[in-house]
């Protein structure tokens, strides 16, 4: 568990993620790596702020004078209604992880982040790929995707609600009965269900080979999903991945410099 303030009792600092619980996140250790690799006296700390009191905890943290904030779960909404400004995707993913208190602006850095990182993986449209899960994350992604060209083959528990978001959204994704990974290049798991420990029950013999599984969860140990996935060949890349990328964009979005990836994955391996 990392260090953690209650927002009343936040101390005097330029960054910070905020969320609740709070105490388990690597933004800390990541992002304040980032600011010493870049040689900036700036501090970043974790702050908890429970979503009953976000407006409050905002004012207050504007009147310490913080800059940026980084927003965990369960706080991407409320930051999207609070924001003033944003781009147009960001609009319509609905959730920010990303602020700029000065001009109460915003934007959502992981959709970018986890397309970079699928890039990186040597992942590329038209793909396609499998997503699984209709939460918040499964939102931000599939606009992600879509808008970058991919073919998006999704999954989640609960069928009606994945037909509900796609349909809300408006993106061309083949909304599957079973989580089905024939003919994906790539599974991203974006639901909860390996936090409890549970299975997801995906056919991973009927991946191709070669096929990249994606958990957007990290812990000290990999997901089940991705040792399923490894069991069967494929190759894994857990939540570190996309939680140093959409960091790196949004520090890059408040400083106007390049962050040092290395530095951040450095730090939170
Ligand atoms: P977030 O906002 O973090 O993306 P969320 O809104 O809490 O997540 O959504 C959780 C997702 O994980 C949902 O897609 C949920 O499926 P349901 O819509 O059927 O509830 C999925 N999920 C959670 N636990 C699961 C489990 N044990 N098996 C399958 N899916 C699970």
């Amino acid at each position: 568990m990392g260090a953690f303030y209650q927002w009343r009792e936040a101390p005097r600092a330029e960054f910070a993620v905020i969320g609740d619980p709070i105490a388990h996140s690597l933004s800390p250790v990541m992002q304040g790596a980032a600011l010493r690799a870049l040689g900036l006296p700036h501090r970043y700390v974790a702050v908890r702020v429970p979503k009953e009191e976000f407006e409050p905890a905002l004012e207050h943290l504007v009147e310490l004078g913080y800059q940026g904030l980084n927003v965990t779960v369960p706080l991407k909404e409320h930051a999207f209604r609070w924001a003033r400004t944003m781009g147009d995707d960001d609009r319509r993913i609905g959730a920010l992880n990303t602020l700029r208190l000065e001009d109460r602006s915003g934007t959502n850095t992981d959709a970018p982040g986890f397309l970079e990182v699928l890039k990186e993986l040597g992942v590329t449209p038209p793909g396609p790929v499998c997503l699984l899960g209709a939460g918040g994350s499964a939102r931000a992604l599939l606009v992600a995707l879509s808008g970058a060209g991919y073919a998006v083959r999704a999954y989640n528990r609960t069928l009606a609600k994945l037909r509900a978001l796609v349909r809300e959204l408006g993106v061309d994704a083949r909304v599957m009965e079973q989580p089905d990974p024939e003919g994906c290049v790539a599974v991203v798991n974006t639901t909860s269900a390996g936090m409890t420990g549970q299975s997801l029950g995906v056919p991973w013999s009927r991946a191709p080979k070669g096929a990249l599984a994606v958990d957007l969860f990290y812990a000290t140990e990999p997901t089940l999903f991705l040792r399923e996935a490894q069991g069967f060949g494929l190759t894994i890349a857990d939540g570190r991945r996309m939680l140093v990328a959409q960091g790196a964009l949004s520090l890059a979005w408040w400083l106007g410099k390049t962050a040092p990836r290395e530095a951040m994955l450095e730090a939170i391996s």
